[in-house]
């Protein structure tokens, strides 16, 4: 009996590894510094260079040719002066923020024709990795299983802040300590922060987005997603903050770029910043994304979507008003319709469900183990309700433009300050558009909302108005800000203004519905503090329990690296994706009518003349875009793509549709990465940009 109890366990737990611990094909985020446990696999794969070439605190390494661009992309060096590749996208804020009628660089590019013209970017930094090191033990140095949580807490912020001063004591450098593994390790990661970051160029939208939002996600893609900028440093090669006394800055090591490109089944490696994944998440958790969050906030953002598509394609001003709104709302929303399709087809809750039995069963005699699945599964339960309440409050009301605007100035907001925030506000802003939203979204809120976090006081207004809508349209009516006019009627008197604000209804609606789902976000908060506890014991034993098994903490936005090879994939029955795009594609894509899909004309001049010189593929052509099976998320936007003797040949900028879930399960025959080819880049700046004068300081190799 016992043995068979046994024999039953085993054979469970040999069926959870081999079915949630596939055979790790190309997953993976691993930390730079102990790249050695990983190097000979990378090896065997292809890479030829040493752990030592990507990650050394001794001599220049790769991850000195890296940046964290500004708060949530990568960029990688490109010259001995400063000289850095990102995404389109990622540096697309300053590219909008120098554009203008008269210099419309989103529309026509830039191309600064010398270092005279480069444009400074205030509030933009980028910063490298100076080291990393693991202070487990000195963060963790008094800690003991009797202390309380908050006393462990506050323990450890001192430790961690008594580490990181003496970590970077007389240096310029800036030092954080991050946990992995829910805190189970601890690392320190000391940066070298530069402040003076400048514009060099950027191709059009019709390139650098080309395709837009019908793209976005998807394959065959044919972007150009790429920007250039250039680090500024003082004379003595530190940070300064800008100064046109300011020089190029000298980094320890840049990429050498390959002219001869990848073809499928070449090694790959991508060097950056993942932002966040959830690898280790139980079942519950993966329920309530694909059965509660992702089908709650899809729907609200899909009937936000249809009323922004509308209004924009009946007027042009609405158009460009609303294109940067449209795009962050339409990218998670593609995004987590991808992720819930690869959730669904990887059956990726009922095989964490196994695994959970397995851990059960090997946790049974093990009494710091035992009862920590029960107990997380417990708080999960707690905490469905109000993580969609305050989804529901972030996805529905907030999306309500005057809702948000208004009721986000706290009172007491000096007038200098209300009137900046309304300029920029109303510059963008449809009272079109927000009506019918609010409309739908307000309606939807009161519908969806558990009902305990709305107020008996509001229920009854809404009852009395006859209903959501008319209600939300009273509002509206009776809100001094509903137009630019309203505002504009009050804004030259700070008295009529201030009280206006203090007494607007669509404020005080924004505030009373914060008011009543606040004890929502408060108890989602406590209780995922309290998971994140028990996740820290849980991903312990799990460790334990399958102790061959290469595990690698979710990514946390610290430098990382994962490789795989150039590979094409099977999207659905009967189609094959090639691995990379070419020119003809775009041509192909040409519809001037259409706004995405308007090909400029110097590109179609250059395609037509079929001269593309060394920036042509062996096979004559243009690649555009390649994939790859390395394992990204949000946050490897601009990093680099190297082959196996580390040169650049690409930068990442996106993840196939079917890929998205890759941030809780990866999924090697599906999974791949987008990248720009570098020698299009190269090709644009040459050809097209007239910028050719920057290849100089660049390094190119066959
Ligand atoms: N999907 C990419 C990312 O998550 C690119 C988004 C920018 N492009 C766009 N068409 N919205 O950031
Ligand atoms: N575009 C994403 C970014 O900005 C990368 C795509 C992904 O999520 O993999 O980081």
């Amino acid at each position: 009996m016992k043995m068979m109890k046994k024999a039953k366990w085993c054979g469970l737990l040999l069926v959870a590894l081999v079915v949630v611990l596939p055979s790790r094909a190309d997953e993976g985020m691993w930390l730079p510094s102990l790249i050695g446990e990983r190097i000979k696999d990378m090896r065997q794969k292809g890479f030829r260079l040493t752990a030592e070439d990507i990650y050394s605190v001794n001599h220049a390494s790769m991850k000195d040719a890296i940046v964290l661009f500004g708060g949530g992309c990568t960029g990688e060096l490109v010259s001995g002066e400063g000289l850095l590749f990102t995404n389109h996208h990622c540096g697309y804020r300053q590219i909008q923020q120098h554009s203008s009628v008269e210099h419309d660089y989103l529309t026509n590019g830039f191309w600064a024709m010398s270092r005279a013209e480069e444009l400074p970017n205030p509030g933009l930094s980028v910063s490298f990795l100076v080291r990393m090191d693991d202070v487990t033990e000195a963060v963790l140095k008094g800690v003991t299983d009797k202390m309380t949580v908050a006393e462990r807490d506050s323990l450890i912020a001192r430790n961690s802040a008594s580490v990181i001063e003496k970590a970077t004591e007389g240096t310029h450098y800036t030092a954080a300590i991050k946990p992995l593994y829910f805190g189970n390790q601890y690392f320190i990661y000391v940066t070298e922060v530069f402040t003076d970051v400048r514009l060099v160029a950027a191709p059009p939208s019709a390139i650098g987005k080309f395709g837009g939002d019908t793209d976005n996600w998807m394959w065959p893609r044919h972007t150009g997603d790429f920007s250039v900028f250039r680090i500024y440093a003082g004379k003595d090669n530190k940070p300064a903050s800008y100064s046109r006394e300011n020089v190029p800055y000298r980094p320890k090591k840049y990429f050498t770029i390959a002219t001869s490109g990848v073809k499928e089944g070449d090694f790959t490696m991508i060097y950056g910043f993942p932002g966040r994944t959830q690898r280790y998440v139980i079942s519950d958790a993966v329920d309530f994304i694909l059965n509660r969050s992702n089908p709650l906030k899809i729907d609200l953002r899909t009937r936000r979507l249809r009323i922004f598509n509308e209004e924009q394609a009946r007027d042009t001003r609405t158009r460009i008003q609303y294109a940067a709104k449209n795009a962050s709302v339409a990218n998670a929303w593609k995004k987590w319709q991808g992720e819930s399709k690869g959730i669904a087809r990887l059956g990726t809750i009922e095989k964490k469900r196994q695994q959970e039995a397995a851990f059960e069963a090997w946790a049974a005699d093990k009494p710091q183990y035992r009862g920590v699945l029960p107990q997380l599964k417990k708080l999960y339960g707690e905490l469905d309700e109000n993580a969609y309440a305050v989804d529901c409050f972030n996805e529905g009301l907030a999306g309500i433009e005057l809702l948000s605007f208004t009721g986000r100035i706290a009172p007491g907001t000096p007038v200098a300050e209300i009137r900046k925030r309304a300029e920029v506000f109303y510059k963008d802003y449809s009272p079109v558009i927000d009506r019918r939203v609010a409309a739908d979204l307000f309606s939807e809120y009161v519908k969806r909302l558990p009902a305990r976090f709305l107020s008996d006081s509001l229920r009854r207004a809404i009852d009395a108005a006859g209903g959501a809508a008319a209600y939300i349209e009273e509002v509206m009516n009776r809100s001094s800000f509903a137009s630019v006019e309203g505002y504009e009627a009050l804004k030259g008197d700070s008295v009529a203004l201030t009280k206006a604000l203090a007494e607007d209804p669509a404020a005080a609606l924004y505030r009373q519905t914060r008011k009543s789902v606040l004890p929502a976000g408060k108890e989602a908060k406590r209780l995922n503090l309290e998971i994140a506890e028990l996740y820290k014991v849980y991903v312990q034993g799990l460790r334990e329990m399958s102790p061959d098994y290469a595990f690698y903490p979710d990514a946390n936005l610290t430098l990382r690296v994962a490789y795989g090879h150039v590979a094409g994939y099977r999207p659905q029955d009967a189609v094959w994706h090639e691995p990379y795009t070419t020119l003809e594609g775009i041509i192909e894509k040409d519809t001037p009518e259409v706004y995405d899909y308007n090909v400029p004309q110097g590109l179609r001049d250059l395609y037509a003349s079929k001269d593309y010189g060394r920036w042509a593929d062996r096979d004559g052509r243009i690649h555009v875009a390649f994939l790859a099976t390395n394992h990204t998320t949000g946050g490897n936007s601009g990093s680099p793509i190297l082959d196996r003797r580390g040169r650049l040949v690409g930068i990442n900028f996106d993840r196939t549709w079917l890929s998205t879930m890759s941030d809780i399960e990866f999924d090697p025959s599906m999974c791949r990465n987008i990248a720009v080819d570098i020698r299009y880049v190269l090709f644009l700046i040459d050809r097209l940009g007239g910028a050719g004068y920057l290849l100089d300081e660049m390094t190119f190799e066959k």
